[in-house]
């Protein structure tokens, strides 16, 4: 028998009665009246495993006891059903071979450890039971997120990472050195995605954007994973939509896939279902009164920061859209208002319980003379965008929208109180190690 079974399957109860064998990682180990308990990890789930006095070989039986935590190892036993084992299922072990004796002085010990040692340590603490809870949600997140736009006609669409013409304006570009010329990291696919809609239609990337972002928050990364769509023939309302049925598919595949991890952190599904879109849908001028009532100091035609969005996030218990926001706090492409020309058909989606804006997106402008009024405006280079504004020359449609903030949301969803851990090795104002 040279086969190789996963945990989790173990855990399923299949092999109940039956000889099997596993490979992974020794999570943790105790020894009591001649039982060595071992938990042995194996990337699909965690099991526990016997080893009795008499039922190995003495000398095999005498080697284990100087077994490390984080030893790599494979396994022969038999399962057994055992209300008394984690997971309800134990193997009772009759052969061992260690593959790699860990060191002994294993960094992240059962103790407390502050946040900095951990973020130095993440090669390590990834393997922690939070971690991989959060990377599982994670993944599963994606996974549902991708089956939506297959499923909605939407082909997936890569744009490219060194670019010159910034699309969310020049305070939080990261420049590279390009030979002889300067470059940026992009901070989205958006005006490649509205290339590529007069080629391929509806489309949707996930990738990494990147913000030079100057201040240390909760929710800001430096590189983020954004999940983006673009859409031919959608208006505002219409990109809305969109997302109410994106993040409806999500919650209800999370809910059901992946019900163990979100329950792990703290957040049972039902919470995740309750969330379910419609989502109601507020304009930024209604923002203002709502936070005028609340007793806020704040003035019509400022940005939302992070206290504005933490304080309009307790009147809602589920995500709303914040709509229409004034021309100067909005990215020059955004489609001005033809009922009133200086606020934009823009839209943020705004998570509740304290987390704020998770998508941010809208109409974009399609008329050639539109556009370069607003290029203007804004003091930037036309040159820069040239072939952005040849767009509008060559079939310009309307169209619209988003890009989804992935740790963001993932934050929420897990109910984290850091943006840094809804990605493995997150990089940060002060972190880019390891
Ligand atoms: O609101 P933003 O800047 O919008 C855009 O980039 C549009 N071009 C997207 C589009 O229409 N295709 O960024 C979109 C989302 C935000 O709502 C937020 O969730 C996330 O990206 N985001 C960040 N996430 C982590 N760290 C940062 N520094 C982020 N900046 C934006
Ligand atoms: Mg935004």
């Amino acid at each position: 028998m040279d086969e190789f079974v996963d945990v989790s399957s173990v855990l399923s109860g299949q092999y109940t009665g039956k000889t099997v064998q596993i490979r992974g990682w020794l999570d943790n180990m105790r020894s009591s009246g001649g039982i060595h308990f071992f938990m042995i990890r194996d990337g699909t789930g965690i099991i526990q495993c016997t080893m009795k006095k008499g039922k190995v070989d003495d000398a095999k039986f005498e080697e284990a006891k100087n077994l490390t935590q984080e030893s790599s190892l494979g396994l022969i036993g038999t399962v057994f059903e055992d209300k008394r084992a984690p997971g309800g299922y134990e193997i009772r072990i009759e052969n061992i071979n260690v593959v790699h004796l860990a060191e002994a002085d294993y960094p992240i010990a059962k103790k407390f450890h502050g946040p900095e040692f951990l973020l130095d340590h993440r090669h390590l603490w990834i393997r922690s039971p939070k971690m991989q809870a959060i990377l599982r949600v994670r993944s599963k997140f994606l996974e549902a997120a991708r089956e939506w736009f297959q499923n909605n006609g939407y082909t997936e669409f890569h744009s490219p990472t060194l670019i010159t013409a910034a699309c969310e304006g020049g305070s939080t570009l990261f420049s590279v050195k390009y030979f002889e010329q300067e470059a940026y990291l992009s901070q989205s696919w958006q005006l490649y995605a509205e290339a590529a809609i007069a080629s391929l239609g509806k489309i949707y990337t996930l990738a990494p954007s990147f913000r030079a972002e100057k201040s240390r928050t909760r929710r800001h990364l430096t590189e983020y994973w954004h999940l983006e769509a673009e859409a031919p023939w959608c208006d505002l309302d219409c990109i809305m939509k969109v997302q109410e049925s994106l993040l409806g598919h999500i919650f209800t595949k999370l809910a059901e896939k992946a019900a163990k991890e979100l329950e792990m952190l703290g957040r049972p599904p039902q919470e995740i279902l309750r969330m379910s879109p419609p989502f109601q849908r507020v304009r930024y001028d209604e923002v203002v009164s709502i936070l005028e009532k609340r007793g806020v100091k704040f003035e019509y035609g400022n940005d939302l920061g992070w206290v504005e969005e933490k304080q309009l996030t307790e009147e809602f218990d589920k995500p709303f859209f914040v709509t229409h926001f004034p021309e100067d706090i909005k990215a020059f492409y955004h489609k001005p208002d033809p009922a009133n020309p200086d606020v934009t058909l823009s839209v943020d989606l705004l998570a509740p319980e304290g987390y704020g804006e998770i998508t941010g997106g809208g109409q974009r402008i399609h008329d050639l003379g539109e556009l370069l009024k607003r290029i203007e405006e804004e003091n930037l280079n036309p040159k820069d965008y040239e072939w952005y504004i040849d767009l509008r020359r060559y079939g310009s449609v309307p169209h619209s929208g988003f890009g989804l903030g992935v740790e963001r949301t993932v934050a929420w969803i897990c109910k984290l109180e850091h943006i840094r851990d809804a990605i493995a090795f997150p990089r940060l104002i002060n972190r880019v190690y390891p």
